[in-house]
């Protein structure tokens, strides 16, 4: 039996198997070549959810494209519910259910009308598109609001709409491009109970594609790390954060240079370790944060740091992006140009290729 990338699923209950994908845009004449993925893999066990977290540009939504048969890889192999993407595409699609990072409803039409279009487009007879269409208003809480054009819902309402659109034909496998972007932290929190109840309650398997840590945290089974194409660590948010030993430092100095010029200090501190400068703040790992952290104060103070802040965290998946990547995830985002945490790359640019 070949072994999985992770290592520990069996092939048989495996909803989402993908080896060596590679896909670079921009190959022709004179164009700028980015290689959006570089060799990635992953696997999802049959009803679990699979976080893909990663900064803008790592390479996310195109992993999901080509899962959802709508961009091809250059190399590699990708299965989902058993098939293969390039060889049964048709297949994919009959197995799967797939929310784009943007809206795909009308909003010049209502909510309802958006359902039932998109149960017609399913192959659902009539009765069958309206009952499921009430269904699924009811379920995701949208009902008082199905009758009104989806230009005058909330964002919130609007997304739990997208993703009820993908619902429609009760797909095996469901991709979830970044849910909860953009959205405020109440439409955030009521779509993570969604996720979890359909997760839970119905035995799909979800990949959920994220660059929020906690989302990724909150509710995935398994987390890929994924940066500039590549997995960069995988494993169940524990075990990810178990992997980091003690307690995070953070100290937040006057500026950009005095932070940089803490880094030698505070590396020279004993039980002080993966010493990084973020902007003007210092991060640090230390075996016994409570005993360290005073000296550490202490060594900046001799060295004539100015300090403004300092604290103490236990391991978050921040941390363990931190240390695989050498920058936080935010740091990362900020570099492509969107700050974790704040709305407005939902309307991103992002093309969709859609395969031959
Ligand atoms: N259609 C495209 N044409 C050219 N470059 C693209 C296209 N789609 C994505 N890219 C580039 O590929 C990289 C990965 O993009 P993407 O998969 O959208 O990342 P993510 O979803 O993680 O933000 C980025 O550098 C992006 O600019
Ligand atoms: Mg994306």
């Amino acid at each position: 039996m070949p072994t999985t990338p992770q290592g520990s699923v069996p092939p048989t209950d495996v909803s989402i198997d993908v080896h060596g994908l590679t896909k670079t845009y921009g190959s022709g004449r004179g164009a700028r070549t980015v290689r959006a993925l570089d060799g990635l893999d992953l696997t999802a066990a049959h009803g679990s959810v699979l976080g893909l977290l990663g900064p803008n540009g790592a390479g996310k939504s195109t992993t999901v494209k080509i899962l959802a048969t709508l961009s091809r890889p250059d190399a590699g192999t990708a299965r989902v519910a058993g098939h293969d993407v390039v060889a049964d595409p048709g297949a994919v699609r009959r197995a799967i259910g797939y929310v784009a990072q943007r809206p795909v409803t009308d909003p010049m039409a209502t909510g309802r009308e958006n359902l039932v279009l998109a149960g017609r487009l399913q192959g659902l007879r009539a009765r069958e598109a309206r009952s499921r269409a009430d269904e699924l208003l009811e379920r995701f809480g949208v009902a008082h609001a199905a009758d009104r054009l989806v230009k005058t819902w909330s964002g919130g309402m609007a997304r739990k709409l997208d993703v009820a659109v993908g619902l429609v034909h009760r797909p095996q496998v469901l991709f979830l491009d970044e849910p909860t972007t953009g959205l405020d932290p109440e439409a955030r929190a009521a779509m993570w109970a969604e996720i979890e109840r359909m997760a839970l309650g119905d035995g799909m398997t979800i990949l959920l594609t994220t660059h929020y840590l906690d989302e990724a945290d909150r509710l995935a089974d398994q987390v890929v790390i994924v940066d500039a194409g590549r997995v960069v660590t995988a494993g169940t948010p524990d075990a990810l954060k178990d992997e980091l030993r003690g307690d995070g430092v953070t100290v937040e100095l006057d500026d950009d240079a005095a932070a940089s010029a803490a880094v030698p200090v505070a590396a020279r501190v004993p039980g002080v370790v993966d010493v990084t400068a973020d902007g003007r703040t210092l991060r640090a790992r230390a075996d016994a944060g409570a005993t360290a952290l005073p000296t550490l104060l202490t060594a900046l103070d001799a060295a004539g740091l100015g300090v403004r802040a300092a604290g103490l965290s236990r391991p978050t998946l921040d941390d363990v992006y931190l240390r695989h990547t050498g920058r936080s995830l935010e740091a990362a985002n900020r570099a492509a140009g969107t700050a974790t945490g704040t709305a407005g790359d939902r309307a991103g640019a992002e093309a969709t290729e859609v395969a031959a």
